[in-house]
């Protein structure tokens, strides 16, 4: 299965090794598996340019924008790995999703993502991976992601060398499964019953009151507004 990974650090701690365990079940080729660490990989803030909602391209920061979408939707499955900062992602990850913007619901989501399956992975010390985890998977409903899969671990410690052996077997136990749990679902994807409801209820929105006309003449011309469907 082809994987896009995006890091939420460039530091290779705990999340990025719980990642790798992930990757090496998830995925048997090596070329198989693009990623992303932030915040090389996308280093400016967005700018609020609203420049985007018209045309993902007009983004002042597409060329870092572009491989990362490229990579996303050429993947079978994303991978957002986050550590908990003041219970929330990192500031690069939110940075990052701000760039994705376009791509929400009410805008322009892409059908591929109405294929995909998405992981979010993270770790705290002691608490917070919810609301962490919550940042991420907001994206994921919003850009119509089929399904989303999170595993959050408190590990209680600051780097992978002084997480204990005990936490470290339970963490690889709970990777098999989920892992197993993912390459199981991957042959039949269809988008979960949030993502539908948005997805309906957006296509209500731009059918009665075709607010921002560019984002009414995506849904129109992808047939949406009609009898066609992302999935
Ligand atoms: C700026 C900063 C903020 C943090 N905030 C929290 C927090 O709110 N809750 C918590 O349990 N751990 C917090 N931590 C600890 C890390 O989330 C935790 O050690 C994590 O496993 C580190 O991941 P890494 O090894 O992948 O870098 C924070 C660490 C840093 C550097």
């Amino acid at each position: 299965m082809k994987i896009a990974v995006i890091y939420g650090t460039e530091r290779k701690g705990s999340t990025y090794n719980i990642a790798q365990l992930f990757i090496s079940k998830l995925s048997d080729a090596k070329e198989d598996v693009t990623e992303f660490f932030l915040p090389t990989s996308m280093p400016n803030f967005c700018r609020g340019c609203f420049m985007c909602f018209n045309e993902s391209s007009n983004c002042p920061d597409y060329k870092y924008v572009k491989p990362i979408l490229d990579a996303m939707l050429n993947a079978d499955i994303l991978i957002f790995a986050s550590p908990v900062y003041v219970y929330h992602v990192t500031g690069q990850m939110k940075t990052f999703l701000d760039h994705f913007a376009f791509q929400w619901m009410v805008h322009k989501p892409n059908e591929k993502m109405f294929k995909k399956q998405a992981l979010i992975i993270s770790t705290a010390a002691g608490g917070g991976t919810k609301s962490t985890m919550k940042d991420l998977k907001d994206s994921m409903i919003y850009w119509g992601v089929a399904k989303t899969h999170t595993y959050g671990v408190n590990v209680a410690a600051g780097s992978w060398n002084h997480v204990s052996d005990k936490k470290k077997t339970e963490i690889k136990n709970t990777v098999d499964k989920l892992s197993t749990k993912i390459k199981n679902n991957s042959s039949h994807i269809k988008p979960c019953l949030k993502v539908k409801t948005l997805f309906y209820g957006m296509r209500f929105f731009h059918k009665k009151f075709g607010v921002n006309k560019p984002d009414v003449e995506y849904w129109e011309n992808k047939g949406w507004l009609y009898k066609t469907r992302p999935w």
